[in-house]
């Protein structure tokens, strides 16, 4: 554990995986727990924007960069197994990588299903739905011996609807899942926590950011907040939008 670090956390030395955490929410969050004397392994496909991640990041002898697609089991699988051969436990698992497929951000007022490319649905619908289920197949067994937490970024979409919208019904897959899971993980001892962001400044945006988004960093808060809850205690649900948002 380094207490060096400024802002260290009083539940300090946790192992931490978080998936798609070379951008946006994912990388904000591997940023603070690193800062509060965490490890943390984050994955990413693009081994380009992972390396400039691990490059501005900073402690290497506590961050693990793994080139893996969260839709896919023996990537997701690895990077668990990794994860743990490299810091020995696992403490936490953040199924964080999501995406919404570009045509959600050009099709207006036609909506996704009318106006969309399902082309570019199948990567979506595997990566936001199918990726958290992976994630949690492989991190139980970590996460039961070490009486861990798996938490889930759901969306503000995922509990709102929104006209023709596939994104909106993966993130509710989400949710779903997220109490699914829960009542199975609680009796192994293992926390869920599904975090529903609203508006973020991020990439996700395929640069249409709305003027109300906020920071990541505050997700991230939120995140570790979940992971700083005491033993016996599992913080289930947080949404957190930025003030002004009208969903
Ligand atoms: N931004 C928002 O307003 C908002 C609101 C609510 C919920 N969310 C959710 O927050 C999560 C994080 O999104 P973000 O806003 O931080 O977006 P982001 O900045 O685009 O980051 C997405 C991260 O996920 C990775 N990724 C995408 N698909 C992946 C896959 N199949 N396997 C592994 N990694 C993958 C990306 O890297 P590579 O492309 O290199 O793989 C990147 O590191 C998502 O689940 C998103 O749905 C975002």
């Amino acid at each position: 554990m380094n207490t060096s670090d400024s802002g260290a956390s009083p539940v300090a030395g946790k192992t931490v995986l978080i998936t798609g955490g070379t951008s946006g929410i994912g990388a904000a969050t591997a940023r603070l727990l690193l800062m509060r004397g965490h490890r943390v392994a984050v994955t990413g496909r693009d081994p380009g924007r992972l390396k400039t991640f691990l490059d501005e990041v900073g402690h290497p002898d506590r961050v693990l960069g793994l080139v893996a697609d969260a839709s896919d089991w023996d990537s997701t699988n690895t990077a668990v197994t990794s994860t743990v051969e490299r810091f020995g436990s696992l403490d936490a698992a953040i199924a964080n990588a999501g995406i919404a497929s570009a045509d959600h951000f050009r099709t207006g007022s036609d909506g996704v299903i009318d106006g969309g490319d399902p082309e570019l649905w199948a990567p979506m619908v595997l990566t936001n739905v199918l990726g958290p289920a992976l994630l949690a197949k492989a991190a139980l067994p970590h996460l039961e011996q070490s009486r861990g937490r798996l938490v889930l970024i759901g969306s503000v979409a995922g509990i709102k609807n929104s006209p023709g919208n596939l994104y909106s019904a993966t993130k509710w897959a989400v949710v779903g899942f997220a109490e699914n899971l829960r009542l199975h993980a609680t009796t192994r001892g293992i926390g869920v926590t599904v975090v529903n962001p609203g508006m973020i400044d991020t990439a996700f945006w395929h640069g249409q950011v709305p003027p109300i988004a906020m920071r990541p960093d505050s997700v991230a808060e939120a995140i570790g907040f979940a992971l700083d809850q005491p033993a016996g205690v599992d913080l289930n649900t947080v949404t957190i939008r930025p003030i002004g948002q009208p969903v």
